[in-house]
């Protein structure tokens, strides 16, 4: 069985569905640990009440920026983790923890990539231009992490309509829905494909 590591900085909703998709069977890997870079987040409230390891680890904490992605890298070699999984983490990871997980980080995004990817696109910003550029259709993307932002190999993505009546609150709780959904499928397909 493969070990996952989850990468969240909010609340953890996905990272909920992902423990809930284990739980009930149908995601076969074992969460090994959660990685936060921020305290005092429902993220950290999750990963406690299964008694999921967890570790906050901030640039901040750390002088230079390679000692923070070293100590990053020594707790995923720790944890022996096979595969990373992005669920809300507002932070770029270091090249150096993308270039020793090649092909091994997934992020999911809230809109339908290429379309409003890259700096700047997170959160409900996402779901304002999409209504402000009058898009009839918005969803979510699974992707394999690369250097660039948002630009890595499209896995699979969720689609929902967009309505008139949308503000970027009820439109991201449908996108939110569809994720909950997509995720654990595509890591499930995706386990299965690592050698
Ligand atoms: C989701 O919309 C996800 O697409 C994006 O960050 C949000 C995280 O939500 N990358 P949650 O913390 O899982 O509830």
């Amino acid at each position: 069985m493969k070990n996952i590591v989850v990468f969240a900085s909010g609340s953890g909703s996905n990272f909920q569905s992902i423990i809930d998709s284990v739980q009930a069977g149908k995601l076969n890997t074992r969460i090994v640990g959660l990685i936060s870079n921020k305290h005092g987040i429902k993220s950290l409230e999750r990963a406690s009440n299964y008694h999921i390891p967890y570790r906050v680890i901030s640039e901040s904490d750390y002088e230079h920026y390679e000692e923070y992605s070293i100590a990053l890298l020594e707790q995923l070699q720790s944890w022996d983790t096979d595969l990373i999984i992005l669920a809300g983490f507002l932070r770029k990871v270091p090249t150096l923890v993308i270039q020793a997980f090649e092909h091994r980080i997934l992020n999911i995004h809230p809109s339908l990539l290429p379309k409003y990817g890259g700096k700047g696109f997170y959160g409900l910003h996402v779901h304002t231009a999409v209504i402000e550029a009058g898009d009839r259709y918005s969803g979510c993307t699974v992707h394999v992490v690369s250097e660039e932002y948002d630009k890595g190999p499209i896995l699979e993505q969720a689609k929902v309509k967009v309505y008139k009546s949308d503000t970027p609150q009820t439109l991201a709780k449908r996108v939110l829905e569809q994720e909950h959904i997509l995720y654990p499928k595509v890591i499930s397909n995706y386990l299965t494909s690592l050698s």
